[in-house]
């Protein structure tokens, strides 16, 4: 097998990330076996899980949908709050027990919560029956540590990285909608956030590179694209060759692909210039996700997040009053250390001026090596969850009465897949990103159909295709 060449600059010595293209020639060594992937956590892990994928398809497994069947099986982790972390744990019990009856099962852990030492150990000291450990910023060499495993445990994990790779192939879940990775890692070094310490620092891939591959997807017929980024906005920064996340998505734009998104937009940073390029393509979704975490001053600042209340909502006015119809949704974190009533007040606050689409709502978790983990934190956990559940109920008010708006029009959906509400169902998104479930047969899966809404729920739409 060929290891990637790390040293592959091409002309871009004056920034100091590496680029390489890679080139990895693996042998479908495992002809007949049979491969279980189970992927935690966010987009990039899902995409990650796609990079897997190819590799152990590659390698010759076909995939399984359930455990007892593999002859691998890959965890794919996510460190972002403890709930992510014991879901592993309980899932790799289960994987162990399997172990003792199926000795030549090959186990394997990858993502961010590999990127932890103190996770590291745990698997060296108390999980022996683990084979293979691999980190993100070398999961390259997965095929390689595959072929070898000898059914002794292999640690393969590198601290930080200044490498992009460039032709890298995914096995991709959809045949319509596809991610594109533009920058990996996160600088931002919020407070409570394990990412820039298991992604590394921010780099950006390089516009013309993207842009191949948008090229590329839309020939094979792709009908909406993802750019996928720890924080979009700062896309290019690092590279300093005279072009931004709008450049970035105007050429994205006019390649054509009918639909085009983007996430993770961080509210710091978000230029006009942005903005004015969302109003402006009609095949860029009107859809921002845009995290405000907090509604106090105070815990902004203590969550280092650069922004204040009066920012943030001049933005999201920004935003409303120039992207037509924009939905926008957002994250908040109840029970950051000593977070007091006051502060949770002015968080209840900003969700009653904002009146999100939707929001993805967190206790604070508390992660080994950030600096909120080190502060102090009076507050108890009952009253942290007594204020998820008052903000939670706010916020399901709003998605409900944004959606209500809905109901009578006809609207663009892009059909993605069959639905779980019936076999004569289909379901897929709008253009500002609601799922809408529709009566339907299959032979609509794939395209952008006009839909009368015909009901309104808190987490979904129903409708009918008008004809
Ligand atoms: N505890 C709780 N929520 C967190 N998030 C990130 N780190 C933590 C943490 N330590 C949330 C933030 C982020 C989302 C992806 O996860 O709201 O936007
Ligand atoms: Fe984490 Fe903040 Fe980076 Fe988002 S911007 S990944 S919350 S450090």
């Amino acid at each position: 097998m060929n290891k990637p060449d790390l040293n592959i600059a091409k002309n871009r010595e004056e920034v100091k990330i590496n680029y390489g293209n890679l080139d990895l020639d693996i042998k479908p060594v495992f002809k007949g076996k049979k491969y279980f992937l189970r992927t935690y956590g966010c987009q990039m892990n899902v995409h990650d899980s796609e990079e897997i994928k190819y590799y152990l398809e590659q390698l010759g497994f076909k995939y399984c949908d359930k455990l007892e069947d593999a002859d691998i099986v890959v965890l794919n982790t996510c460190a972002i709050r403890e709930n992510a972390k014991d879901k592993v744990f309980g899932y790799l019990g289960r994987c162990k027990h399997l172990k003792k009856a199926k000795k030549d099962l090959i186990i394997c852990l990858c993502g961010c919560l590999m990127q932890q030492p103190s996770e590291i150990e745990e698997i060296a000291k108390n999980h022996k029956y683990v084979d293979i450990v691999v980190g993100t910023h070398n999961l390259r060499e997965l095929p390689e540590l595959i072929t070898k495993c000898l059914g002794q445990q292999e640690i393969e994990v590198y601290s930080n990285s200044d490498q992009v790779w460039e032709n890298v192939k995914y096995s991709r879940d959809s045949k319509i909608s596809a991610w594109i990775n533009i920058q990996l890692g996160c600088d931002k070094f919020c407070t409570y956030c394990i990412v820039p310490y298991t992604r590394g620092r921010e780099r950006s891939r390089h516009i013309e590179e993207i842009l191949k591959e948008v090229q590329e997807l839309k020939k094979q017929g792709y009908m909406e694209i993802t750019l996928l980024g720890q924080n979009v906005n700062a896309y290019g920064k690092d590279l300093n060759l005279g072009y931004d996340f709008a450049t970035l998505l105007e050429e994205t734009a006019k390649i054509g692909i009918p639909r085009v998104r983007f996430v993770t937009s961080h509210p710091w940073n978000f230029t006009d210039k942005m903005i004015d390029v969302i109003a402006k393509y009609p095949n860029i979704m009107p859809y921002v996700h845009l995290p405000i975490q907090s509604g106090s001053d105070v815990i902004l600042k203590k969550m280092n997040r650069r922004y204040t209340v009066e920012e943030y909502k001049k933005l999201f006015d920004t935003i409303k009053e120039k992207v037509q119809n924009v939905s926008i949704t957002t994250d908040i974190i109840v029970g950051f250390p000593n977070e007091t009533e006051e502060d949770f007040q002015k968080t209840l606050d900003i969700v009653n001026y904002c009146k999100f689409d939707g929001a993805f709502t967190f206790i604070f978790s508390p992660r080994v090596g950030t600096a909120a983990a080190l502060m102090e934190d009076k507050t108890s956990l009952e009253e942290k969850e007594e204020r998820l559940q008052k903000l939670n109920k706010l916020v399901n008010e709003y998605s409900l009465e944004s959606n209500k708006k809905y109901v009578d029009k006809v609207v663009k959906v892009l059909v993605t897949g069959s639905s779980d509400k019936g076999i004569d169902k289909v379901c897929g998104y709008t253009e500002t990103m609601k799922l809408v479930n529709i009566i339907g047969s299959h032979d609509l899966i794939g395209k952008i159909v006009d839909v009368k809404i015909t009901e309104a729920k808190s987490f979904s739409l129903d409708g009918e295709v008008v004809k």
